[in-house]
């Protein structure tokens, strides 16, 4: 079995990485990139990296010594940082979302096509444990074919968006929190095995902010709508400022012949399931749905999948990455299904910020 060499990029959220590379059997986290030279060197010393392996120039860190780049800095980088990493010969994890504009995801597609190497956006919540189960449930067709589907992701962030002691902005305050869809569509579209054709968006305007117009991320609500391949609609709710505590990713999948979702108080809750034929009848002999565990830790993961962050589903998600170019096929998420994730966001906002009408989303085929 390959041994690979992992070069890892923003090491705020990268630092999770380098535990859950690093905690790999055939991985070695040989290069770090930041540009905050503190934060480099303090994670350099924590993972015992030597200096030469430090990098705050993104140019000589893409040709360090690395099999793979691992891209976690803010999403206004990705595109280029990608692109370039793959222009160097690297396989490239890069956090979600993939990028920012449909220009970006095309030329990222176009770059992952010329070079032939490895692409996969890290949308972690696709291997939440109980994304994995419902998975099972989907997939033998227990819930017949799925035409709606809902996810709400909100989550309070204000202290990300500005900061509270000296009013500069930090990066999401440009990020429209639709933009941020994939935690929403990566697991739908993976449960329903679908592509988005056509967006609509709306937003709830700046109650909360309304001093704050100029800084999409501060919208208080924004949803969109999809319709998909197969025929079904899907309903996102995004917000990144609402007051609702615990915050939450919700999922609800309808089909014909039954229905799915978890609970909306925090990361593990009870969901309800219920499935035509097999979910027996409540007391007063109307049908009632079973309360389900849904969890995101996976209780039989091994030991070294503790390491990673939300639960098990990172170290998953890096497992099906590393089989996935060990095997030379294409990763689970691969460059379509990354853009599957990204761009009917951006299309949404766009609708939202206009006239709210249906748009066509482009699809990104290799
Ligand atoms: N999947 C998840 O659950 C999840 C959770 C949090 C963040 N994220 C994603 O992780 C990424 C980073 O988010 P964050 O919260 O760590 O942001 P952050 O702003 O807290 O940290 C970014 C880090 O990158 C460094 N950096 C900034 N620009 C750089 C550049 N051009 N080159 C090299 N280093 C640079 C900064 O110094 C900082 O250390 C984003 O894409 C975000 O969407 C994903």
């Amino acid at each position: 079995m390959k041994t690979w060499n992992v070069g890892i990029v923003g090491l705020r959220r990268g630092r999770g990485f380098v535990s859950v590379f690093g905690a790999h059997p055939r991985v070695n986290v040989t290069a770090l990139c930041d540009t905050n030279e503190d934060t480099l060197t303090d994670l350099g010393e924590a993972f015992s990296l030597p200096d030469s392996a430090l990098y705050t120039d993104y140019e000589q860190f893409v040709n360090a010594d690395a099999d793979i780049i691992m891209i976690a800095t803010p999403i206004r980088f990705h595109a280029e940082q990608t692109i370039k990493a793959l222009q160097a010969g690297k396989h490239v994890m890069c956090e979600q979302t993939a990028a920012y504009t449909v220009e970006d995801c095309e030329q990222i597609v176009n770059t992952v096509k010329q070079t032939g190497l490895g692409y996969m956006m890290a949308e972690n919540y696709c291997y939440f444990h109980y994304v994995r189960q419902w998975r099972d449930i989907v997939n033998q067709g227990k819930l017949g074919p799925i035409y709606y589907a809902e996810a709400e992701y909100v989550h309070e962030i204000e202290h990300l968006l500005i900061d509270g002691d000296t009013g500069n902005y930090f990066w999401r305050h440009e990020r429209p929190p639709i933009w941020y869809c994939a935690h929403c569509l990566g697991p739908i579209l993976t449960l329903m095995d679908d592509r988005i054709i056509a967006a609509s968006g709306s937003h709830a305007g700046f109650h909360k902010h309304p001093d704050q117009t100029d800084h999409l991320g501060f919208l208080d609500m924004e949803v969109g709508m999809f319709r998909t391949e197969k025929g079904a609609l899907i309903k996102i709710a995004r917000s990144q400022v609402a007051p609702r505590y615990p915050h939450m990713v919700y999922y609800s999948l309808y089909g014909t012949r039954g229905y799915v979702e978890n609970g909306r108080n925090g990361s593990n809750t009870e969901g309800y399931l219920w499935l035509e034929g097999e979910t027996p009848d409540g007391e007063n002999g109307h049908p009632q749905a079973e309360e389900i565990e849904c969890s995101v830790i996976d209780p039989d993961a091994p030991e070294e999948a503790k390491h990673g962050g939300h639960g098990t589903s990172e170290y998953y998600m890096i497992r099906e990455f590393l089989d996935a170019l060990e095997n030379d096929v294409k990763p689970p998420i691969d460059v379509t299904r990354s853009m599957d994730f990204t761009v009917p966001g951006i299309i949404a906002h766009e609708s939202a910020m206009s006239d709210g009408n249906w748009r066509d989303v482009p699809l990104f085929d290799w």
